[in-house]
């Protein structure tokens, strides 16, 4: 028995170790420790064994149960180690490759246009204010003296909801909501960019919604030189710090006098070209001095207080600024279009 023993052990180590890897291993195991192995079977058979014998078989084969045992664990041990390092081998990173770029959003055009004059006049002082889409004609009409039945009414093709209630054609409906929510007392320095609806067939130059941003300031002492001198800045911002503006008389209800402000060509300099339409001048906003109508139905008294306002076409500067042809290209959302434009 000893002998078998000793030929089981071997026999076993020779194939613990040749073994090439942890399925084989665990295959020597369980051939040779397993409750059907054989020497499970030996000890089987030490009941024919003399009394003196059996203690001395059965620690030899539980020395040689221990040996084989801890070969394999070893051997176990070595393959995983092996195993481990050869993953490591071949997942080796290379730190020195360029990344992938990631890709990012961007502002859409005209959304960074607006960003833009915000922190323009954020920056001269005035507030952001807001007010609603849908409007009372009140605000929108018969407080910047425009009564019912007015023809300049007919500027501005209206989509009416109700009798009294409409989208606003223009963001000059909040210049009357702010007046009347100052009560009198000022003084007002706020711009409002938004959206605002005409009954205008689309095309090029033409949306039935597009975005203003109205600016209003009203204290005492204001007069159109402050006009012209902050829409000078903003020229300068938007266009370039060469451009200049004139100011040519036009009418609008509100405000008397009234004018259309034109900054000389960017593309130009004045000199005539496709953008300016030859002329050296392009149109960007109508604006003048708040109306004493206005200012009194609004609660304020036009002998102590003044006021200039102005309204912007924010399309239009973004076309402008960008070259961008066609005003539709705005609300398509074509993100081969919107990703071209970065914010200043
Ligand atoms: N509301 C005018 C429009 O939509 C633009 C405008 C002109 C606004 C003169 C003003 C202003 O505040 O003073 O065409």
């Amino acid at each position: 028995m000893k002998e078998r023993l000793q030929e089981l052990k071997e026999e076993a180590l020779g194939k613990v170790e040749s073994a090439q890897n942890l399925k084989e291993v665990n295959d020597v195991r369980v051939a040779y420790l397993g409750k059907k192995g054989p020497i499970t079977e030996v000890l089987r058979g030490m009941g024919k064994l003399s009394a003196e014998e059996r203690p001395v078989i059965g620690s030899l084969a539980n020395e040689v149960r221990e040996e084989i045992a801890s070969q394999i664990a070893a051997k176990q041990a070595r393959l995983e180690e092996e195993e481990v390092e050869r993953q490591l081998a071949s997942e080796t990173i290379d730190v020195t490759l360029p990344g992938r770029p990631v890709k990012t959003g961007n502002h859409h055009p005209l959304t960074a246009v607006i960003e833009e004059m915000e922190d323009l006049f954020l920056g001269m002082g005035y507030s952001i204010a807001e007010g609603p889409e849908v409007e009372k004609d009140y605000y929108n009409f018969e407080a910047l003296n425009l009564p019912k039945g007015h023809p300049a009414r007919d500027m501005q093709d209206t989509f009416y909801i109700t009798e009294d209630t409409l989208l606003r054609t223009h963001t000059s409906s909040v210049q009357a909501r702010t007046m009347v929510a100052c009560e009198g007392e000022g003084p007002v320095k706020i711009i409002c960019p938004g959206k605002v609806y005409r009954r205008d067939n689309d095309d090029a130059t033409h949306s039935h919604q597009f975005t203003q941003i109205e600016g209003l300031v009203v204290d005492k002492d204001i007069r159109m030189s402050d006009l012209k001198g902050t829409l000078e800045v903003f020229a300068k911002k938007m266009f370039g710090e060469e451009r200049e503006i004139r100011l040519r008389p036009s009418f609008f209800p509100f405000t008397e006098p009234s004018v259309e402000v034109d900054v000389s060509c960017f593309k130009c300099s004045g000199k005539g070209c496709n953008v300016c339409k030859t002329t050296g001048w392009i149109e960007i906003l109508g604006a003048g001095m708040v109306h004493p109508n206005v200012l009194e139905m609004a609660g304020f008294d036009s002998k102590e207080y003044q006021g200039f306002a102005f309204g912007i076409g924010a399309e239009r500067i973004a076309m402008l600024r960008y070259g961008i042809e066609d005003i539709r290209e705005f609300y398509t959302n074509d993100v081969r279009f919107t990703t071209q434009f970065k914010r200043a």
